[in-house]
């Protein structure tokens, strides 16, 4: 009986848990807890811990518990899964809470040790029942790419942590690499980037905010597709004193192209591993692109002529996992692919 148990499909991201219920997204918020200093009692949750993220002072600590895709901070992952999965279901601790079952998306890389450490987290967190599958599987399932098919589909989802690269078909993954550059990455290029032309020192907060704003891989876009340069105020780092830059799309193609360069280089490499029939299906296809690094400009342009093959952006990237999570979770048990 449906009020008897509760289902969730949970994308636990390293920058963003995304949780859905019943088709619908119930919570959509960045992996992260504020906690006391000296008790480590939970202080905030998901946006309003972000908020406080680089302007605490020394009494209370923010912590992001994944890392690479991976809980890295074991007892914060727990309270973090545990404050969200109450806030998606509205629960509270009893014993007439009804049953509750998750599926959890996990990166393709995940070691048993990684597996079994999420498992424990959502059992903590209230999960009755705790089951797993891929984040490039439940990708492609979100996207809406017959994955159970005979026929090869590549799916690249470039998260916070992690850039997950996959051939699938048949319901499973034949080919796949897990690389940890991705957004955290490009983040670090544009806040050295700041320190070394423009001599001002930016924290992470900030300097998502250039690339949410200018964030392009291509030195020339479509006139359409060109963002306004945006004005950056931050500390020169030889005065001390308060001084402002304007940050065009060109700057930043140019310092985060090394490491859109490694993306690329990963893709190329799966390619070239990939069996040729799957191979030709995949030039047919095209490759899907998801997670949030996928909302860069040009992303799918500069990739394409690369690799000489079409790229499409997901509908909403930043839930693919999410929703193929929760559509797998209806399915699961058609799905070979699901793990306990
Ligand atoms: N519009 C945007 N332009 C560029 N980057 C973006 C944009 N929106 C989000 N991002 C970046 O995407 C990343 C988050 O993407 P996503 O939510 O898919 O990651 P995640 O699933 O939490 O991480 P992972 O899959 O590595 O565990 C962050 O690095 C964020 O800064
Ligand atoms: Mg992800």
């Amino acid at each position: 009986m449906a009020f008897l148990r509760q289902e969730l499909a949970i994308d636990l991201g390293t920058a963003n848990t995304v949780i859905f219920k019943d088709d619908n997204v119930v919570l959509d918020e960045p992996s992260i807890i504020a906690t006391d200093t000296k008790t480590g009692k939970l202080m905030a949750l998901g946006t309003q811990a972000q908020l406080m993220e680089e302007h605490t002072p020394p009494g209370i600590t923010t912590v992001r518990p994944l890392m690479n895709g991976v809980i890295a901070d074991y007892d914060a992952a727990e309270m973090m899964l545990t404050g969200f999965i109450r806030k998606a279901t509205g629960r509270r601790k009893s014993i007439l809470a009804p049953a509750l079952r998750v599926v959890i998306g996990i990166p393709g890389g995940s070691t048993p040790v990684d597996m079994r450490s999420i498992r424990d987290s959502a059992s903590h967190a209230g999960a009755h029942d705790v089951e797993m599958i891929y984040e490039p599987m439940a990708s492609a399932l979100g996207i809406g790419l017959d994955v159970t098919a005979p026929n090869g589909n590549m799916i690249v989802d470039i998260g916070g942590g992690t850039t997950e690269i996959a051939v699938i078909s048949l319901g499973g993954i034949v080919e796949s690499a897990s690389i940890h550059i991705a957004g955290n990455e490009i983040t670090t290029d544009i806040i050295d980037h700041m320190a070394q032309q423009h001599n001002i020192h930016v924290g992470r907060t900030t300097a998502d905010q250039i690339k949410f704003a200018v964030g392009s891989v291509l030195p020339e876009l479509d006139e359409a597709e060109e963002p306004e340069p945006i004005a950056v105020t931050g500390r020169n780092m030889v005065t001390g004193l308060p001084l402002e830059a304007t940050i065009d799309y060109r700057e930043i193609a140019m310092c985060i192209d090394k490491t859109i360069a490694k993306i690329e280089n990963e893709i190329l490499k799966v390619l070239q591993k990939t069996p040729p029939e799957l191979y030709s299906n995949i030039v047919r296809n095209g490759v899907w692109l998801a997670g949030g690094g996928s909302l860069l400009r040009g992303i799918a342009k500069r990739f394409a002529a690369k690799v000489n093959i079409p790229f499409h952006v997901a509908e909403d990237p930043l839930k693919a996992v999410a929703r193929g999570t929760c559509l797998a979770l209806k399915g699961s048990d058609r799905y070979p692919f699901m793990m306990k």
